[in-house]
């Protein structure tokens, strides 16, 4: 049904009638793009706290149930019964795949998990202790340099070649800027694995001996990436929007999107997590950490706890914690202490009044560095590994911004700057 609701803003006794429209699911919005030249003012709202930047029917979150839904799938249902790259398909295609499609996009994204053999040289022109984000922004936005027949953003071709080739390749970057941290030899995808263990097989192996393959790790890195494939419009995909929005290539928009989410407020949290879980070292020390996190002038916050949108349990923790409970048990890794610290400052956490009021809850940053520390990874590759499965809700954003708009994204300010003033020359000054 057509919208045709109005929501009527009066100021300076001028009355101006706005278009409303409703989503599927979720709050209607005054549609304010007339509103600047009907009304000569702009909305304000810096944080985008109020402000939908877009049209998408990727992904939905309703953060006071604690719900995500991918294309209208819950991420528990896709967490725990799909792979990653049937998510993927979804994400990209807006249906789950069938039995034939299934394996024709996964042997898409196998035929593309090798790097031009050239962009080895990218690599070893860090240092040893680069952070692996540093070389996977550096790396990514490189490939714009060696894959020239998929940058055409306006050829739909090219935009799924640049698609597939992304998702395919960014476990093969992220394990081979984790190898060239530890010195090891480079380890190149084999093709009759899947996913996630031709991923841990490319960080793991060494040429001294065969990689066992563990299904136990295997699943638990699959259902990881599946967890943290898409999340509507967080920074890192707003960074991937806007960068798209000004027609530059899919290479050098997900490596703006990479180094947007480097930082320690977004998908930096799980490093930060865990090395705070780390400092904190036994229960008996949560106290102090709950004390610093609720003083104002003390910049600490708990990392992998609150969330822009979820105001209630983040669903993807809830599946995290129960996966870190499995894995760790499977593994064999009885009462990891850092698992009991997490597990009591969560429990102290939603008990304490200034948490229970602000509506902070662990969100997917929270239980995840546990379980990749068990599987082996070194905290630093803990955001590479939510780069490698982010890439698809990138790009699958980016390719509904490309069909949606060919506006480039441009905001307006309020500006409080001084006002015109006369030149004064230096003698005068
Ligand atoms: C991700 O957007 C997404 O969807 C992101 C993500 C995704 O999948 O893409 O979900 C992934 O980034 C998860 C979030 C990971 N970040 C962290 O865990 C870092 C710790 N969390 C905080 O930095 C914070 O909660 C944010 C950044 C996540 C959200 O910040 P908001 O929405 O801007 O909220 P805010 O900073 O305005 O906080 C509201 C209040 C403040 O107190 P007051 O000024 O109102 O008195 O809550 C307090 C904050 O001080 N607060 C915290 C806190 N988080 C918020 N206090 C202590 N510890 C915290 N973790």
């Amino acid at each position: 049904m057509a919208d045709t609701k109005t929501a009527t803003l009066t100021f300076d006794n001028k009355s101006f009638e706005l278009p409303m429209r409703s989503p599927t699911v979720g709050p209607d919005v005054v549609d304010i793009q007339k509103l600047y030249g009907q009304a000569g003012i702009f909305t304000h709202d810096p944080g985008f706290t109020s402000t939908s930047s877009c049209e998408s029917g990727l992904t939905f979150i309703d953060g006071e149930e604690g719900i995500l839904l991918h294309r209208g799938y819950s991420i528990e249902d896709l967490a725990m019964k799909a792979s990653y790259l049937e998510t993927c398909y979804l994400l990209l295609y807006g249906e789950l795949p069938d039995k034939k499609q299934l394996p024709e996009f996964e042997n898409r994204v196998t035929m593309h998990t090798m790097l031009h053999e050239q962009m080895t040289n990218f690599f070893r022109g860090f240092r040893r202790d680069a952070h692996p984000m540093a070389v996977m922004v550096g790396v990514v936005g490189a490939m714009s340099a060696f894959y020239h027949d998929s940058t055409d953003i306006n050829d739909p071709w090219q935009r799924e070649v640049a698609s597939i080739r992304l998702i395919a390749k960014m476990p093969t970057i992220a394990a081979w800027a984790y190898k060239y941290s530890v010195g090891q030899p480079f380890v190149y995808p084999q093709n009759s694995l899947d996913y996630a263990t031709n991923f841990l097989r490319m960080c793991f192996a060494v040429p001294a001996e065969e990689y066992q393959p563990d299904p136990i790790l295997s699943k638990a890195m699959d259902r990881i990436f599946t967890l943290h494939a898409d999340h509507e419009q967080n920074a890192s995909t707003s960074t991937v929007r806007l960068a798209g929005s000004s027609g530059a290539n899919p290479f050098a928009c997900i490596a703006a999107g990479i180094a947007c989410l480097w930082g320690p407020a977004h998908g930096g949290a799980n490093q930060a997590c865990l090395e705070m879980l780390r400092e904190i070292g036994s229960v008996d020390r949560i106290p102090e950490f709950i004390k610093r996190a609720k003083d104002k002038d003390d910049p600490f916050r708990l990392m992998g706890f609150g969330h822009r949108v979820y105001k209630n349990f983040d669903p993807r923790a809830k599946v995290m914690k129960e996966s870190a409970d499995e894995v760790l048990d499977l593994l064999g890794i009885e009462d990891n202490p850092t698992l009991q610290v997490a597990k009591e400052l969560e429990r102290i956490a939603l008990e304490d009044e200034y948490f229970v009021d602000k509506k902070l809850y662990p969100n997917v940053d929270f239980y995840s560095g546990i379980i990749l520390d068990a599987m082996g990874f070194p905290t630093s590759m803990f955001t590479p590994i939510f780069a490698v499965s982010r890439t698809v809700g990138w790009i699958a954003q980016w390719k509904e911004m490309i069909s949606d708009s060919s506006k480039i994204g441009r905001p307006r300010q309020l500006y409080t700057g001084p006002a015109h003033r006369d030149f004064v020359a230096l003698d005068q000054r």
